[in-house]
């Protein structure tokens, strides 16, 4: 189980080493950290956890051109490595649910190992690094920091929230400021509650800075 958990590694390494969204490596990395963190803490199966958390953006239609419901990629790879049929359909169970799909789709993970993987990558959207990442992500997709007269919206499905091209600062309003209310263990919403904290300040200043207020 380790040595296919270091070659896993090895190869997502590999794969999002230049990945120029926020999505890189090293999102991939702290993920797979904090998974591991959450799991040890809520009694998770670690290996299923762990193996999620590596591969989990591999599909995502935000960084994989062919992304899809099927994360056929991550598929073939745990079948190259000889896992039985079970743990691939548990492993590839997780790591479809995964994803935010838009504020009025409900993206409850039904097993203990899927909320302690969502947490983690939803933590990664948080905080410092968070925000880092959503102007990364806004950049690369050619979008304003903000434009205030466009209003942030309540995405009802999968697909207007992946066709939205809003501006970047509606992302938190969006999704961001909600990930904290819909952690699922009790670590993930510790840990979830200082970053949330650090939005908040965040979005303060940048509106005092916009307005030039004193
Ligand atoms: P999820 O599965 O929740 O989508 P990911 O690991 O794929 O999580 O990363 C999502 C991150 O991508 C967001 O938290 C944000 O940093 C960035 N992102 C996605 N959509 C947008 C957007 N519309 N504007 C800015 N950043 C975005
Ligand atoms: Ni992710």
């Amino acid at each position: 189980m380790e040595t296919v958990l270091q070659h896993t590694a090895a190869f997502v390494q590999q794969y999002f080493e230049n990945e120029p969204t926020g999505h890189d490596w090293w999102h991939i990395k702290r993920v797979w950290n904090t998974s591991k963190t959450i799991a040890e803490i809520e009694g998770a199966n670690l290996f299923v956890c762990e193996m999620a958390a590596l591969l989990h953006d591999l599909d995502d239609w935000k960084v994989s051109e062919d992304g899809d419901e099927t994360p056929i990629k991550a598929n073939n790879w745990m079948k190259e490595q000889g896992l039985d049929n079970e743990m691939i359909e548990t492993i590839a169970s997780i790591i479809t649910q995964l994803s935010f799909k838009g504020l009025g789709v409900d993206t409850t993970m039904p097993t203990l190992e899927g909320k302690v993987v969502q947490d983690a990558d939803r933590l990664d959207a948080l905080g410092a690094i968070g925000i880092a990442r959503a102007f990364a992500f806004g950049g690369n997709r050619k979008r304003l920091l903000y434009h205030p007269d466009i209003p942030p919206k309540k995405h009802q499905s999968s697909h207007e929230y992946k066709k939205d091209e809003g501006h970047t600062i509606n992302h938190f309003y969006e999704k961001l400021l909600y990930l904290k209310d819909r952690m699922q263990t009790a670590t993930g919403l510790k840990l979830a509650a200082e970053r949330h904290v650090f939005m908040e300040v965040y979005l303060e200043q940048f509106y005092k800075e916009w307005n030039a207020s004193l």
